[in-house]
């Protein structure tokens, strides 16, 4: 039985329903083990770290409020200290420390990007810049959360220490940001 809702958003013609059971085939490289994705993970995340350091001095840049301009900046002083802890997770595994572009990072830092070009400076701007961050913390936040539980079952105890002292960084800028929007930009930006 269609619900009501979704007897008037689907047209009444029937489409073929994409093959979305089909299995997608494997690249050569692909991984082959949990160590393979393991190891492909923190050269993803290692990208998106170098990335974000990149993008955040802009984005303290365009900040007014002190207080954000000021979390901002402290995370770009811990956002260095994940780039090391990862260099050291890549020696803890016998490996070079290799970057491979992440696409999720470059999203969300596009958009970042036009955040800025989307909003006057000022309390909307700012409002606008602690969105942007706030969900590049939470795409850190999942994926130092999936790399901490990988690290387990590989017992891989230095990596697990690192990525574990990362995550705690990250969710405590998450919180940091929260405050920020709460107390400064929320009630100015309306
Ligand atoms: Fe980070
Ligand atoms: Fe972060």
């Amino acid at each position: 039985m269609e619900t009501k809702t979704a007897a008037k958003k689907s047209p009444a013609k029937k489409t073929t329903p994409a093959k979305t059971s089909a299995k997608t085939p494997a690249k050569k490289n692909a991984a082959k083990s949990l160590e393979d994705l393991f190891e492909d993970s923190l050269k993803d995340i290692y990208w998106a770290e170098k990335a974000l350091l990149k993008a955040l001095p802009a984005m303290m840049k365009n900040a007014t409020s002190e207080k954000l301009k000021t979390a901002i900046d402290k995370h770009i002083t811990e956002t260095e200290g994940h780039v090391e802890r990862l260099e050291e997770c890549f020696k803890a595994l016998g490996k070079k420390a290799q970057a491979k572009k992440c696409d999720a990072m470059q999203g969300l830092l596009d958009e970042g990007k036009s955040i800025l070009e989307e909003t006057e400076p000022g309390a909307v701007r700012d409002a606008g810049i602690i969105a942007a961050a706030q969900k590049v913390e939470h795409y850190e936040i999942a994926t130092y959360g999936t790399l901490a539980a990988f690290a387990k079952v590989l017992k891989e105890e230095d990596c697990l220490k690192h990525l574990l002292s990362t995550l705690e960084e990250e969710k405590k800028c998450d919180e940091l940001l929260t405050k920020v929007a709460d107390t400064n930009l929320n009630s100015k930006a309306m």
